[in-house]
């Protein structure tokens, strides 16, 4: 029997990190947030100072990222990134960079080695319909948008970050569309995923509905 994998994906800020975590430390499994391979490239490409169109120079930074996740984080270049990679700036140009093809083939079989026993849970975009196409359980996550700003909002000013909800709209609706229409691993449920609606859920329900899910499996 393979390795088994929970996949959760979603739109930005549908809560898939944190629910991702909790599911993960219930059942004793590994976790792997995968966007955050796609913004350790984006903070790479800044401190590079590589050009975001050449697909290829991009490709070649995310092959060779030196990247540790620890029980806290994730350091890149042995130097803590966690903090630096949440930033809007980082989180955007992730976004921009996500529809090259060579990226997303330098990045599939490091998100594919985090499939170990006793099992994975794996958070982003594509984990259920291209990384990880024979996952035992896929889930779909969403919430509204304004459920989903008004999360973001919160989480930035708990961090004494500035943070302005029109502005997250905004910006939301348009990381939603870029990850949607792309033509490489567009945001869409695995014809076999489970969707689950969080925008009138607390976390712990999030959590215990895929649980239970799980458990039928
Ligand atoms: O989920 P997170 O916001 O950390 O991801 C950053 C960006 O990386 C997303 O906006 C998305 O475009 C991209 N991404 C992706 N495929 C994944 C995870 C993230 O394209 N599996």
């Amino acid at each position: 029997h393979p390795v088994p994998v929970i996949t959760i994906d979603g739109p930005t800020a549908s809560g898939k990190g944190t629910v991702a975590h909790r599911v993960a430390q219930a059942l004793g499994w590994h976790v792997l947030d995968s966007g955050a391979l796609y913004r350790l490239t984006a903070l790479a490409v800044i401190q590079k100072d590589i050009d975001p169109d050449d697909a290829e120079a991009v490709a070649h930074v995310a092959q060779n990222l030196q990247v540790e996740f620890h029980p806290e984080g994730v350091r890149l270049d042995k130097l803590e990134a966690s903090e630096l990679i949440r930033q809007e700036q980082v989180g955007n140009l992730a976004s921009r960079l996500a529809p090259n093809p060579l990226l997303r083939a330098a990045l599939l079989g490091r998100q594919r080695a985090f499939r170990q026993a006793p099992g994975l849970v794996a958070d982003g975009r594509d984990m259920g319909t291209i990384v990880f196409q024979d996952a035992q359980l896929k889930i779909f996550l969403v919430a509204d948008v304004q459920a989903r700003a008004q999360r973001r909002c919160k989480q930035l000013i708990e961090k004494g970050i500035s943070a302005n909800l029109k502005d997250l709209l905004a910006d939301m609706r348009e990381r939603d569309a870029r990850d949607i229409e792309r033509a490489v691993a567009p945001l869409l449920p695995a014809q076999d995923a489970h969707v689950v609606d969080s925008s009138n859920l607390t976390i712990d329900q999030t959590v215990q509905s895929i649980l239970d899910l799980w458990s039928r499996v």
